[in-house]
């Protein structure tokens, strides 16, 4: 297994570019699926998320290319109808093929998800709103097998607000007949760029970045072309690389509004940023404030970039906390940061952070993806060599995260295991 060796306590500076959003294009990769045909997406990121899923949609009957940074999927030859346990147990994310093969086809088998490193993570939601549009669903031998007739529009009233089961929903019923409103659907962008395309296809979807999403179904969906939407998470990754190590540095290509709320955070600790169109720059102060947060749904601080900020946070001059209402066991980062001399305490599902002076480098461990990041950027800080073992969770969601570090300045080296 590879591992990154950081020797950390240096300034970074220069601008880094962003990569297209990876949670952007899983569900828009699925969503070809609602038509027959050569769909065409711009700025994908290279990632092992997208590779397992073209390789899920190739299991499915589709071709895909990948040629740069350009996907190509056709789904013309799509036949089989389901997503087995080998690629769902890696990624989450599987689940999205569900409403689009239910909304073609009529059918479709995918295991059910389990839990992950950053807690139990059930499918309640999504199972509602297919039902809701008339599937009935039957769970046997550890796979969702939801199926109809005919779909129907419907009123989908979600008690919680979910990423994953508003884009489910709003993929099952665009090819339902009749009117369909999602009322509390996600407002996170990935959702907007997902509108987008779906309408791109031919889809009649009004409301976008509302909580209230009416979809009047039609009958047949075409293949759409479009570009991906910069990543907000790897965004906010790189800004905070540049603040927990007192670094100007630029980050471009990206959409600052999408991040505002982390801006507006570090505001609060005393950074300052100047935006200009698709870039930031950030200067940092003498001294971090301490800022708590609660993650909570866009546009609330994300909980993608909760570990991230909480890194930055064990440099402050005083004490804070951080919360994480979305997935309240996601702290297995608390372990490793106190690893490189970080004072966190734990209290049920809150970190207290207790700043201090510096971060001293140590071998750890990633547990998940965004952890993994954390751990490298706190290497960045830490005085001296940092190990991070099992950084395979980081290429799920990073693209070349050390090339473009090294870019900046860091010095950090992949060893191949
Ligand atoms: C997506 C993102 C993930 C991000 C998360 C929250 C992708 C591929 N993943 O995950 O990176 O951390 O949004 O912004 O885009 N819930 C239920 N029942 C359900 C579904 C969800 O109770 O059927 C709960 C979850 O346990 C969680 C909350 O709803 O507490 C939000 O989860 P959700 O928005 O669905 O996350 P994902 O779509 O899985």
């Amino acid at each position: 297994m590879d591992k990154f060796i950081i020797n950390g306590g240096k300034r970074l500076k220069g601008e880094v570019n962003i990569s297209g959003a990876k949670n952007a294009t899983l569900p828009i990769m699925t969503a070809t699926l609602l038509a027959k045909g050569n769909s065409i997406l711009h700025n994908v990121p290279r990632l092992i998320d997208i590779k397992m899923m073209s390789h899920l949609l190739r299991v499915l009957g589709a071709r895909v290319d990948f040629h740069g940074d350009v996907l190509e999927i056709d789904t013309t030859y799509v036949n089989y109808y389901e997503a087995p346990y080998e690629l769902v147990s890696k990624m989450r994310a599987s689940i999205y093929v569900m409403g689009p093969l239910l909304a073609r086809f009529g059918q479709a088998r995918v295991s059910f998800p389990g839990g992950c490193a950053i807690g139990t993570r059930p499918v309640d939601l999504h199972l509602k709103a297919m039902e809701a549009l008339g599937a009935k669903i039957n769970i046997e031998h550890g796979y969702i097998k939801p199926a109809c007739k005919e779909l129907i529009g419907n009123e989908i009233n979600f008690d919680k607000v979910s990423v994953g089961a508003t884009a489910n929903a709003l993929m099952t019923a665009v090819l339902a007949k009749g009117e369909t409103n999602i009322h509390n659907a996600a407002l996170e962008p990935e959702i907007g760029s997902l509108i987008d395309f779906l309408n791109k296809m031919g889809a009649q979807i009004e409301g976008k970045d509302t909580t209230h999403l009416k979809i009047t179904g039609v009958s047949k969906l075409e293949p759409a072309e479009m570009e991906m939407i910069p990543d907000r998470i790897e965004t906010g990754t790189f800004l905070i690389a540049g603040a927990i190590t007192k670094s100007e540095i630029t980050v471009s290509n990206c959409i600052p509004k999408h991040i505002q709320v982390l801006i507006d955070r570090m505001e609060d600790a005393g950074y300052l940023f100047e935006i200009i169109g698709d870039s930031i720059k950030i200067y940092p102060p003498q001294i971090i404030k301490p800022v708590d947060i609660v993650t909570q749904p866009y546009p609330n601080f994300p909980t993608d970039l909760q570990a991230q900020f909480l890194a930055l946070m064990t440099l402050a001059d005083g004490q804070c906390t951080v919360e994480d209402t979305i997935f309240p066991d996601r702290f297995m980062h608390v372990g490793e940061l106190n690893r490189l001399d970080a004072n966190i305490l734990m209290d049920k599902n809150m970190a207290i952070i207790n700043g201090v002076k510096s971060l001293s480098g140590a071998e750890i461990m990633a547990t998940d993806l965004r952890a993994s990041a954390t751990l490298v950027l706190a290497g960045l800080a830490a005085r001296g060599q940092t190990t991070i073992s099992r950084i395979y969770h980081i290429d799920r969601g990073y693209e070349r995260i050390e090339e473009k570090l090294q870019k900046l300045g860091a010095n950090i080296k992949r060893v191949r295991g």
